[in-house]
């Protein structure tokens, strides 16, 4: 069984706490090797987070020139569609820090189709960090979130993505408006240096409890491919989220 670490922290000092993680994670990178990979995570439940980071103290606190900004997983709409993560994340982060502009390696999803957004991010992601293929690829820091049918990222129950063992990125279905998505591979996820997976909320609870617990396919709850990654896995989830977990 993969081991994994566990904070479980209250609402109020959730985000602070998981911010401040980040920064220490993404400063270790940058002193060991002068540039960190940091693949943000879509979804609600990481734009408290964001915002921390993007305002004093903590905005001093990463020279966000070192860092290049990845997505995990993207709704396909216009970039200013209230649904795009990459708007979640421009209003949330982007729009407050000094960073390159070659450092934010969105999805571009102006393509006629997200399959074939979904192959330019593959082509993109490789030409960026010098690789040749998914095997090679090892994000620094992957940020996650779940939902409450088990997907992280845009990896849905018994999704073909599940079946991907070649591309970094590929197109999916969501079974919940918008249902057009792209999203990284589980290769390209799992194979990441360190994962934090960023959970909050009752709502979350029962997911998560089956998750850790193991019940289910990794094809019916691809959350626990956790249990497939190659590097540092660790949970930041909140009280709430916590509930059900056995003691
Ligand atoms: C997305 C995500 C998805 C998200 C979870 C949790 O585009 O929606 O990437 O995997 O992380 O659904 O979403 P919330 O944080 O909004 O609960």
């Amino acid at each position: 069984m993969k081991k994994y670490n566990l904070e479980v922290i209250t609402p109020i000092k959730f985000a602070p706490v998981v911010a401040d993680e980040i920064v220490a994670a993404i400063n270790d990178v940058i002193e060991e090797k002068g540039i960190c990979n940091l693949v943000l995570a879509g979804g609600k439940t990481p734009a408290g987070i964001y915002r921390l980071l993007s305002k004093p103290p903590r905005i001093s606190q990463v020279d966000w020139s070192k860092v290049r900004l990845f997505w995990s997983d993207d709704r396909y709409v216009p970039k200013d569609d209230v649904a795009s993560n990459y708007k979640l994340v421009r209003e949330t982060l982007l729009d407050d820090i000094i960073i390159p502009a070659e450092n934010v390696i969105a999805f571009d999803t102006s393509f006629a189709t997200s399959q074939e957004s979904a192959n330019e991010y593959h082509n993109r992601i490789k030409n960026i960090l010098k690789i040749t293929s998914v095997q090679d690829l090892s994000f620094d820091i992957t940020l996650l979130g779940i939902g409450g049918d088990g997907h992280t990222a845009s990896i849905f129950p018994n999704s073909m993505v599940l079946k991907e063992n070649v591309k970094i990125a590929c197109a999916s279905i969501s079974p919940v408006a918008p249902i057009d998505r792209v999203t990284l591979s589980p290769k390209a996820i799992f194979n990441s240096r360190n994962i934090y997976f960023i959970v909050k909320g009752e709502n979350k609870a029962k997911i998560l409890d089956s998750i850790l617990k193991g019940d289910g396919s990794f094809d019916e709850i691809p959350a626990r491919l956790y249990e497939s990654a190659t590097g540092k896995v660790t949970w930041f989830i909140d009280s709430e989220a916590a509930k059900l977990i056995q003691k």
